[in-house]
């Protein structure tokens, strides 16, 4: 039996789909180089907006061809899964079986009975230890830079979104646990280690956030700790002083502000102003000019006007992010935004995302030209050249390198290299040995 999952979504999801790999491997079934080769056909499904909802029901849509042409079992998990469970066998009859993402550890079970000829196998429940899912059972697909869960859920209720829905209340593991992780990986080789949750920064799993990249910091052979995602409300000046002071924790802070009106924010139910989020941003203090910045934007929520959106476009060039992620507000199937009224036309919206994304694209130029002629520290994460001869890196702000080196000279497969940055565009770095 060959198994090929296919993921969508966030790096929490990517990071389910190394777990359920894992427990299927443990069963002895192998990994198939694609869904082509494989028998079974896991899709890790994500719906945080309508499109990435269609990318999944297009595939399905392909699936339910190939399943007349010879046999095939599609099982179907993630955030979608969750979302819209036993309506899910309505909408597209030849799925096999429904996994939720609280229920990871059914999966060999849920196989084993459709396997078996049961139809419209499902389990959505939420088991109290999924967030403790054994770590010697996932499969990584790298070694050398591991994602870890800290925590899962989401105690915040932003009115547009899905996320509360589709990954329950917040759990958190103990750092013990997090820590004993951490020590495995690197010790079998592991230099990064980005932590996630849906909410890292509200960890309480036993101390608080930044006491627990501390903790993790102190591990031999950790070079480089990440994060993903932290809400502002919960952005400390404890975390702030060990984001500035550590130097294994990476100078990035993705910290989403979503809008720049606070009349935006407060129908988003994100609990802060802008005043507020800025005022955050302070806590960094002069340790600010060294730490990338990135954050996400929603335009066109229902209600905003030109004036929310004039404002949008000042905070983002005061703040001068270093990037952002921007996308057109995406009605939600159970979301409260759904009772606010949405007049506004969609090419408006469209006009609203591509000023916001050409303002930013020069502001990741001019913040990318300030590196020029640094020598930076960056992670080789390639294990031979492109056939253009430059290695694919990243630097500790998270900015993409392309590293020159010479030919027929091999660089260190998952460490960090000096780089000399001698170019600078709006997308990546290019750099040279030092
Ligand atoms: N937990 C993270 C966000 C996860 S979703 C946090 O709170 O920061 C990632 C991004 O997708 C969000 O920051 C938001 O900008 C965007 N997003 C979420 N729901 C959306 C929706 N309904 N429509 C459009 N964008 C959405
Ligand atoms: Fe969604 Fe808000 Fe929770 Fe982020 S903080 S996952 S945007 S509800
Ligand atoms: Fe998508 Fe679920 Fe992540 S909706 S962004 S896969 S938490």
């Amino acid at each position: 039996m060959k198994y090929h999952i296919e993921t969508w979504g966030c790096q929490m999801n990517d990071h389910d789909g190394e777990k359920l790999s894992g427990l299927l491997s443990a069963e002895g079934y192998e990994l198939a180089a694609s869904s082509a080769e494989a028998d079974l056909v896991l899709l890790n499904t994500c719906s945080i907006r309508e499109k990435a909802v269609h990318k999944v029901y297009s595939e399905l849509g392909r699936l339910r061809q190939e399943k007349l042409r010879r046999p095939l079992l599609v099982g179907v998990t993630g955030c979608l899964a969750q979302q819209e469970q036993a309506a899910l066998f309505k909408r597209a009859p030849h799925i096999d079986f429904v996994l939720g993402t609280m229920a990871l550890q059914q999966l060999p079970r849920l196989v084993a009975e459709a396997r078996a000829g049961k139809a419209r196998v499902m389990d959505t429940g939420e088991y109290p230890d999924n967030h403790l899912f054994p770590p010697a059972v996932t499969r990584r697909r790298e070694l050398a830079k591991a994602l870890v869960t800290i925590t899962e859920g989401c105690d915040h209720a932003c009115t547009y979104c899905i996320v509360p829905t589709t990954r329950g209340p917040e759990r958190h593991r103990p750092f013990a646990d997090v820590l004993a992780e951490v020590r495995g990986l690197a010790a079998a080789g592991t230099r990064e280690v980005e932590l996630l949750g849906q909410n890292v920064n509200s960890y309480a799993g036993g101390c608080s956030f930044a006491e627990l990249l501390e903790r993790v910091s102190e591990i031999e052979g950790i070079e480089w700790i990440r994060f993903t995602t932290s809400h502002p409300m919960n952005f400390n000046r404890e975390l702030a002083q060990v984001l500035v002071t550590n130097p294994k924790v990476a100078p990035f802070l993705h910290l989403p502000l979503q809008s720049g009106s606070d009349r935006v924010l407060r129908l988003m139910r994100r609990e802060y102003t802008v005043a507020e989020y800025l005022e955050r941003l302070g806590y960094l203090g002069a340790g600010r000019g060294r730490i990338a910045l990135s954050t996400d934007f929603i335009v066109g929520f229902p209600g905003e006007t030109d004036a929310d959106f004039e404002a949008t476009l000042r905070v983002l060039d005061e703040v001068a992010f270093d990037g952002s992620f921007s996308f057109i507000y995406s009605p939600r199937p159970g979301t409260p935004a759904l009772r606010l009224r949405d007049d506004l036309p969609m090419t408006v919206k469209a006009e609203r995302l591509a000023a916001l994304q050409q303002r930013q694209t020069a502001l990741t130029r001019a913040s990318n030209e300030r590196f020029l002629g640094r020598e930076i520290p960056v992670r080789v994460e390639m294990r031979e050249p492109t056939e253009h001869g430059w290695w694919l890196a990243h630097s500790g702000e998270w900015k993409t390198i392309h590293l020159a080196v010479g030919p027929g000279r091999q660089l260190p497969f998952g460490e960090l290299v000096q780089a000399r940055i001698t170019l600078a565009s709006p997308h990546f770095l290019g750099a040279e040995l030092v």
